[in-house]
């Protein structure tokens, strides 16, 4: 099948690399002529484990980038994958998607039927009332000229490709009963074994929101369980794991620390109390939610200065740059509000990351270590930001850790290895 995919970002790109592996002719629309010239030889314009391998396979081949809409033409169904950032005041921004139907809209006029198909993240009755207005001014009708769905996507990043290959629900939302059709047969033949599941436009897209929401209220539960754990000299990793073994309650996503991060989590929740506060509603819950994630990482800064005293003039490393592991992405990663806080206490920072790159904003304000040994070398604070698996080497580095105190926010160590100083953000 000719498969039209527009934005070569981490989720069309993904999406686009495994379509491409099953055999499908893939087309990648992005704006961004350097990314697209770097698909196009191949090389991976970002980190996500897997991709680097299955571009190097298919780029050039049965997968090719452009920036021209008319490498479109002839496809049998369109995915629209442009990012939904955030307006300045937390609702959602619109404006690429539309961009880009307006761009299709022009294709639309010179071709036969094909599906299209939105995967951007977007606030419910979106694709109604601002995508097919958009759609139409090609003088074709949705629904009977052209489908309309709306399939949202829930890949991890560091984990993208696999999530894509084994995809544990699929949901499409679709304007008419052909367009449905159509995209369940596509899911069906290439996806055998996921669910899918059928609803209307507007439903897949709060499906969508409500799904991230629910996510990034259970961290902020098990973070604000955490904090008065802490008080209290519990292990709320401990609670969890009491917790765990009921059905009900389950054990993912409840690992405490400095908050969540990346490119949806904290967006599509400030964006969903936007939506909800236009429709009349007050969301307490979710305000909560990015409440308590907003705090946590002073909470890192709290606990240590209630340990070693002010942090003025002390020589702080920070481990870990990435909103998580697994990923070079630094979108909203809590390690930016805790350097910026340290730095206003009046902290030296040294930071390290094994993979992802200090943000402009922090250029010559920080110190950059090379390596996780160096980074403990110098300090005599350690604070952990990132759950990266490569952090349990301290408890190979005791020589350099000798008198200092490794403050973690994200669990490392679930046992205290002998000899290290260990205190947890709420454990
Ligand atoms: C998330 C959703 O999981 C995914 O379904 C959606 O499509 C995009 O947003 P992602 O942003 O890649 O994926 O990261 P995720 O693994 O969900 O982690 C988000 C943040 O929460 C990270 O900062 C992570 O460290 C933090 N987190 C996660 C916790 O603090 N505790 C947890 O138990 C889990």
């Amino acid at each position: 099948m000719k498969i039209g995919i527009i934005g070569a970002g981490f989720v069309g790109l993904s999406m686009g690399t495994v379509l491409a592996s099953k055999g499908h002719e893939v087309v990648l629309i992005d704006i961004d002529k350097a990314k697209v010239e770097k698909i196009n030889s191949g090389e991976a314009p970002f980190y996500e484990p897997g991709l680097d391998e299955l571009l190097r396979k298919h780029a050039g081949k049965n997968l090719k980038a452009s920036t021209g809409y008319e490498a479109l033409k002839n496809c049998e169904i369109i995915f629209i994958c442009v990012g939904t950032p955030s307006k300045q005041d937390g609702s959602v921004d619109l404006s690429y998607v539309k961009d880009a139907c307006e761009k299709l809209a022009e294709i639309l006029k010179e071709t036969g039927y094909v599906l299209i198909v939105i995967k951007s993240t977007v606030v419910p009755t979106s694709t109604e009332k601002e995508f097919i207005p958009i759609l139409e001014k090609s003088g074709k009708k949705a629904g009977k000229d052209f489908g309309v769905c709306m399939n949202p996507e829930f890949l991890k990043e560091g984990t993208a490709i696999r999530d894509f290959l084994e995809q544990d629900r699929i949901v499409i939302g679709a304007l008419d009963e052909k367009s449905g059709n159509m995209l369940e047969r596509f899911y069906r033949e290439n996806f055998p074994s996921s669910p899918i599941v059928r609803v209307d436009l507007r439903t897949a897209e709060m499906i969508k929101y409500a799904s991230n929401a629910f996510l990034a209220t259970k961290i902020s539960f098990i973070n604000e369980i955490g904090n008065i754990c802490k008080k209290l000299n519990i292990d709320v990793y401990k609670v969890v794991e009491g917790m765990k073994y009921d059905p009900r309650i389950g054990g993912h996503f409840l690992n405490a620390g400095i908050g969540f991060g990346g490119s949806c989590l904290p967006k599509d929740v400030r964006a969903l109390i936007k939506f909800a506060e236009k429709l009349g509603e007050e969301p307490k819950l979710l305000k909560s939610v990015i409440e308590i994630n907003e705090k946590q990482p002073e909470r890192l800064i709290e606990i240590a200065k209630k340990r070693v005293g002010e942090l003025k003039g002390r020589k702080v490393a920070v481990l870990g740059l990435a909103f998580k592991s697994g990923t070079s992405d630094l979108r909203e990663t809590r390690a930016l509000p805790l350097i910026t806080k340290l730095l206003e206490e009046g902290a030296e920072v040294i930071v390290y990351d094994p993979v992802a790159k200090l943000p402009d904003e922090l250029n010559g304000s920080v110190k950059i270590a090379n390596s996780l040994k160096e980074a403990v070398e110098e300090a005599e604070i350690i604070k952990i930001a990132t759950d990266w698996e490569h952090f349990r080497e301290l408890e190979k580095m005791k020589e350099c850790l000798e008198g200092k105190i490794i403050f973690e926010g994200r669990r490392i160590f679930d046992e205290k290895p002998y000899g290290l100083e260990i205190e947890g953000i709420c454990w």
